[in-house]
């Protein structure tokens, strides 16, 4: 089975669970107050939005962590300086996993852009129906965008790895070899040109959307 590394599977495992967390919960507020793409039949929760508020804060809290592990110490699994010439043959193993290293990279993209559209939200205005705010359409958008690139992770991972690979990643069992020094060794501090410049884009994301709400309200 491929081994991942403790503090990749501890971090991606927390991200994993906050994001679908995010996705179910977020749902769950469109469900309740906006249903213009259809409705399931789910319970009325009081704190819906609170519920989905905390744990989406949560969320946004430890991404910067996980965004800074994966440019300095996971920069293999993302994408790559000669990505455009292994995409370009079609078909062969190197093109599926330059694939994914650039999906990998669009996922923290993703995430970013969920974050900053769920911190310009304000809670006032889905229980008076206003469902126009630009930010809440971004933000419904974000949780599709969010939605297919999880799915087609999730599937790139099987293509490229088959199950023991997906297997690997959730794998909580700690080895011999996991003990606490060995974590941060393999740090890098900037991989390549292309991973500075997504890196900055991402982190810039991620600080807007720590401080945005303050210039909003
Ligand atoms: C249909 C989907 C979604 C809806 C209707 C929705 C709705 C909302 C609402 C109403 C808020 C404001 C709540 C508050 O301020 O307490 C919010 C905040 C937020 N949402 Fe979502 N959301 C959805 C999906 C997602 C997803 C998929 C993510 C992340 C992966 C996400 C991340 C966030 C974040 C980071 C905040 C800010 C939390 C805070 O500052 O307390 N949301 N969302
Ligand atoms: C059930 C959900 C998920 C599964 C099964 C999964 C699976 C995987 C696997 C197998 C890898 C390792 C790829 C390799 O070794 O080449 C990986 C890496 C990665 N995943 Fe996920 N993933 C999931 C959810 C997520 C979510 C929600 C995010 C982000 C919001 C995410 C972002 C990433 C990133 C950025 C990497 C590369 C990490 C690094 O640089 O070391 N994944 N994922």
């Amino acid at each position: 089975m491929p081994y991942q590394p403790a503090l990749l599977r501890i971090l991606h495992g927390l991200i994993t669970a906050l994001v679908i967390f995010a996705l179910v919960s977020g749902f769950w507020v469109y469900n309740t107050y906006d249903q213009r793409w259809g409705q399931l039949p789910l319970p009325n929760l009081e704190d819906i939005q609170g519920i989905h508020g905390t744990g989406a804060l949560t969320f946004l809290l430890l991404l910067p962590l996980f965004v800074i592990y994966s440019f300095h110490w996971g920069y293999r699994r993302l994408i790559q300086p000669q990505a455009w010439q292994q995409l370009h043959k079609i078909g062969q193993p190197s093109s599926w996993a330059a694939l994914q290293k650039i999906l990998n990279s669009v996922m923290l993209l993703a995430a970013t852009f969920a974050a900053i559209t769920g911190r310009l939200m304000q809670e006032e205005w889905l229980p008076r129906g206003e469902l126009n705010h630009w930010a809440y359409g971004g933000h419904l958008l974000a949780w599709l965008v969010m939605l297919v690139a999880l799915i087609l992770h999730i599937g790139l991972g099987i293509k490229v790895g088959g199950v023991p690979l997906i297997l690997s990643i959730v794998q909580i069992k700690i080895r011999p070899n996991d003990r606490l020094q060995r974590w941060l060794q393999g740090w890098r501090l900037t991989p390549s040109r292309l991973l500075l410049a997504w890196e900055i884009l991402i982190m810039g994301g991620i600080i807007a959307a720590f401080i945005l709400p303050v210039f909003s309200s």
